[in-house]
């Protein structure tokens, strides 16, 4: 049996197609599959899957190109920038490349699926189709030109290098494994590390009217980044009262309380610690302040706040509501 050959346009390559071709390159399907890089109908008509050259979007036949004119797709309803390449394979490919690499099963595929889509996808998408971020009339305060994009363009042969196809098609490999080398690297962050602690939020939210009645307060049974997790998962869980405090245990085994901020875009809490007189007192002052045992300290801005043991700080949390 012969390899399966996956085709893309020769000339400069893109990031787009140097991820596209590497996230190919995970599935089972194509994971032998030769890499030929060419606009040759003949070439694009033999292989068995095409991306970002062909002009022809057809699921079926496993061709994916974005440049015709009749190409309008985004990653779903929610999104509005349209796909690149790199877009098309992962909303065709990305599930059964998580799922493989992950061992997790639909619906922790489906979370991941999404937020890789919008920390890392979307962006190639964007710049690939020259959607800025920002207004273009807003002038930056420097230059920028250590971006990923740019990274790969610069693998390209110089115009005053020798651009032989054997040369270019040589640097594509690099291309694709610096793509892949991020994609992977992102992956593995998002299902080792970002699932992990969005799971401990969302177990401290389903039991949190068995930390206080007012469900106002959760507690982490290890501590992890939470803010991100905990501002969707209030929305997806359809919370109607929002958590204002946080409990959980720091290094030393002492705990602290933290105040939830407004949204993820604010500065301004939903609830600060305590009265105004906790606010910049610390130890046995405030403990006799407050009546509470075992308090550390609580910030002037009575964003966190610190007590020796988990019952104090739940009770400094408590009269704080
Ligand atoms: C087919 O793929 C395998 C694994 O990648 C490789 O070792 C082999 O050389 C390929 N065969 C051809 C004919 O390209
Ligand atoms: C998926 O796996 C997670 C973690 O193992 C588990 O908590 C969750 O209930 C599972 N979901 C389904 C739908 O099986
Ligand atoms: C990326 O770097 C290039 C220059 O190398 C620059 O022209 C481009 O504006 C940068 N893109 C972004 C999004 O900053």
């Amino acid at each position: 049996m012969t390899n399966k050959t996956i085709c893309t346009h020769s000339g400069n390559f893109h990031a787009d197609e140097a991820l596209a071709c590497f996230l190919l390159k995970l599935t089972p399907k194509y994971k032998d599959a030769n890499i030929v890089r060419s606009r040759d109908k003949k070439v694009i008509d033999a292989a068995d899957i095409v991306v970002d050259v062909g002009a022809e979007y057809d699921v079926e036949k496993q061709r994916f190109d974005h440049h015709q004119a009749s190409f309008t797709d985004t990653f779903d309803d929610k999104h509005q920038i349209k796909l690149s390449s790199a877009g098309l394979i992962y909303k065709h490919f990305g599930k059964e490349i998580i799922k493989n690499r992950l061992e997790i099963n639909d619906s922790l595929t489906e979370v991941i699926f999404q937020k890789l889509y919008n920390s890392m996808i979307e962006e190639l998408d964007g710049i690939d189709n020259g959607v800025e971020r920002y207004p273009s009339d807003i002038t930056p305060k420097y230059e920028s030109n250590l971006n990923i994009t740019s990274m790969i363009r610069a693998l390209n042969p110089e115009w005053n290098e020798p651009q032989t196809d054997e040369i270019i098609n040589a640097q594509f490999e690099k291309a694709m494994k610096l793509m892949g080398d991020v994609f992977l690297q992102k992956l593995d962050f998002y299902g080792k590390s970002w699932l992990p602690a969005r799971t401990i939020v969302e177990d401290a939210i389903n039991f949190r009217k068995d930390v206080h009645s007012s469900g106002e307060i959760i507690v982490l049974e290890h501590f992890c980044p939470w803010k991100d997790h905990l501002y969707s998962l209030e929305k997806s869980m359809e919370i109607k009262t929002p958590i204002k405090f946080v409990l959980f245990a720091d290094t030393a085994g002492s705990w602290r309380i933290q105040a939830v901020n407004v949204n993820s875009h604010s500065f301004s809490l939903r609830q600060p610690i305590g009265p105004p007189e906790w606010r910049g007192k610390r130890d046995e002052e405030l403990s006799a302040i407050s009546g509470i045992d075992n308090c550390v300290f609580v910030h002037a801005n009575g964003f966190i706040g610190g007590n020796n043991n988990k019952d104090g700080a739940l009770l400094m949390a408590i009269r704080s509501l």
